[in-house]
C-alpha cells in the first residue's frame, strides 16, 4: 500500500485522509449491485437502509408529466434554507400525520439537503469540540459521524443492560451515562433520540418520551428527536414463529405531546425527510422543526453550504401538495414493509438464523449471528471475530450493517434491511452461510 502523504494539507485534512471515509467503506459495495437475473455477481447489500419496495411508486409519481419545471427550478431559487412552498407542505403533513399538540408554523421549519447536513449543522450549532452528544445503544451507524467528523463533538453511548429502552425505567442508565461523561470530563449538550428507532425498529411510548424530556430539562441538555421513521410503522402479522407483536408500540411524535410542564420549549427539537417515508433519499432533503429562535438562526446561517436543490424541491412539493397521493402512498408503504418484513422473517426462521423480537418500523431486523462467532477461527475475543466475519462476508460479496459499526452492546449482531427482495434475501443469507462456513 502507497504511504499517504499528507504534508499538502491542513491538519484538518490530514486527520481526514487517514481515516477510512464513507467512499472507501461503500464504493466497492454500491458500484457493483446485485441483481439476480442481470447481476447475479454483483454485491447483495442488504445492509442500507432504503425503502425499496416503494422505489417504483416515486418513480412513476414523479415521470407521470406533473412535475414542471420553471425558472426558479433552475436558477438559486428561493434561499437555501426551504422554500414557502415546501415548508408550508412540510408543516400542512405534521398537522394532518403527526397530530402535534399545537399547530406547526412553517416559520419554525428549516430545510437543509438531507438529515446528515441538519445534524452537522446542530453539532456546529449546539456543541464546542469535545463536547457530548448522548446516543443509545446500538445506534444509527452514522450518527457518531454527523455530530463527530467535522462538528466534532464526542459520542457518549448509553447501554441498557437488562433493561426496556423504550420505557420510563430506562431513565437510569441515561443518568449513569450523564454521570461517567462528566468524570471524563465531557460537558453532554444533547441527546438524540431515534423514534423510531434505528436499528431496533421500534417506538418509544409516551411515558417514555415524557421522562427524557423531563429529565432533559433537569439537566439542561437538549433533546433531539429524530422521526424520519414516522409514517414506516407497519402491522406485524402473526405468521413468523419466534416474533411476538404483542409488545409492538405505535409511533407518538414528540409533537403530539403536551410538554408544558415537562421541558423548555428551546430544548426540544424535531428532525424529519424524505429519505425514508417518501422512499427519495436521493433527493436529500431533510428537515429541522424548532420553536429556538437563537438556534434557527445559528442554522440559518450555515444551510448555505447544505442547500436543498430546487428540482428536489420541486418533486417534494408536488408530493407534499397532491395529499391524496400522499395518504395512498404512506397506506401502500406500511403494507409493503408488514409484507417484506414477514417475508424476511420467514426466511430468517427458516435458516435458523434469530432476530430481535417486537418490530414494528423502519426497514430492518436486529440480526442476532452471535451464536455463530464460535465458527469465526483466527481470533479469541468477539469483536475482533466479528470484524474477521466482515471480511469474509466481503469477500462473498453480501454486506449486512454489522454491530461494531452500530455501537452494539455485544458482537455478532447485524442490521438486515428486510425491503429488499426475496430472492436478494435468500442469495444473501446464501452467501453469509458460506461466510460462516455453514451450508443454510
Ligand atoms: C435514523 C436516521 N436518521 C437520518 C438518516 C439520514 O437521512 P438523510 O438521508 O436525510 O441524510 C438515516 C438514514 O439512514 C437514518 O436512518
Amino acid at each position: 500500500m502507497d504511504i499517504l502523504d499528507t504534508d499538502t494539507l491542513g491538519k484538518r485534512g490530514a486527520i481526514l485522509a487517514s481515516k477510512d471515509s464513507l467512499r472507501d467503506k461503500f464504493e466497492a459495495i454500491l458500484s457493483n449491485p446485485y441483481h439476480p437475473d442481470t447481476n447475479p455477481d454483483g454485491f447483495i447489500n442488504i445492509g442500507t437502509a432504503e425503502n425499496y419496495v416503494m422505489l417504483e411508486e416515486v418513480v412513476e409519481f414523479a415521470n407521470e408529466n406533473r412535475l414542471k419545471f420553471d425558472t426558479e427550478t433552475i436558477n438559486y431559487g428561493l434561499g437555501p434554507w426551504g422554500s414557502p412552498r415546501l415548508r408550508n407542505g412540510m408543516a400542512r403533513y405534521f398537522n394532518k400525520w403527526f397530530n402535534p399538540i399545537s399547530h406547526v408554523n412553517p416559520n419554525n421549519i428549516i430545510f437543509a439537503s438531507g438529515l446528515v447536513s441538519i445534524f452537522e449543522m446542530l453539532g456546529f450549532a449546539l456543541g464546542d469540540p469535545g463536547d457530548g452528544v448522548m446516543l443509545t445503544r446500538p445506534c444509527y451507524t452514522a450518527f457518531p459521524g454527523d455530530f463527530g467528523i467535522k462538528a466534532a463533538l464526542t459520542p457518549v453511548f448509553v447501554s441498557f443492560p437488562f433493561t426496556d429502552q423504550f420505557s420510563p425505567v430506562a431513565i437510569v442508565h441515561y443518568e449513569e451515562a450523564l454521570s461517567r461523561a462528566k468524570v471524563a470530563g465531557i460537558r453532554v449538550r444533547f441527546l438524540v433520540l431515534c423514534n423510531p428507532h434505528n436499528p431496533l425498529g421500534r417506538c418509544y411510548s409516551p411515558k417514555a418520551l415524557m421522562a427524557l424530556m423531563r429529565w432533559c430539562n433537569r439537566h439542561s441538555i437538549h433533546l433531539i428527536a429524530d422521526e424520519v421513521y414516522a409514517m414506516s410503522v407497519y402491522e406485524v402479522p402473526h405468521a413468523s414463529s419466534s416474533d411476538s407483536s404483542s409488545n409492538t408500540q405505535p409511533f407518538h411524535s414528540v409533537l403530539s405531546l403536551n410538554t408544558d410542564e415537562l421541558i423548555d420549549p428551546s430544548l426540544l427539537h424535531q428532525t424529519y425527510g424524505f429519505s425514508k417515508d417518501f422512499a427519495s433519499g436521493g433527493l436529500r432533503l431533510g428537515c429541522l422543526y424548532t420553536k429556538n429562535k437563537a438556534l434557527l438562526r445559528a442554522v440559518s446561517a450555515m444551510t448555505q453550504f447544505h442547500w436543498t436543490p430546487s428540482p428536489s424541491e420541486t418533486v417534494a412539493i408536488a408530493m407534499l401538495e397532491d395529499e391524496e397521493w400522499t395518504a395512498s402512498f404512506l397506506t401502500k408503504s406500511k403494507e409493503a414493509l408488514a409484507t417484506s418484513s414477514a417475508v424476511a422473517k420467514k426466511v430468517l426462521d427458516e435458516m435458523g438464523i434469530r432476530y430481535a423480537e417486537g418490530s414494528n418500523a423502519g426497514f430492518f431486523l436486529w440480526v442476532d449471528l452471535s451464536s455463530f462467532l464460535d465458527r469465526v477461527y483466527g481470533a479469541e475475543d468477539g469483536w475482533a471475530k466479528e470484524e474477521i466475519l466482515n471480511g469474509r462476508m466481503f469477500k462473498e460479496k453480501i454486506f449486512l450493517t454489522p454491530g461494531g459499526a452500530q455501537a452494539a452492546e455485544c458482537p455478532g449482531f447485524y442490521r438486515l434491511i428486510f425491503t429488499r427482495d426475496e430472492r436478494s434475501i435468500r442469495e444473501g443469507l446464501r452467501r453469509l452461510g458460506r461466510a460462516l462456513g455453514l451450508v443454510l
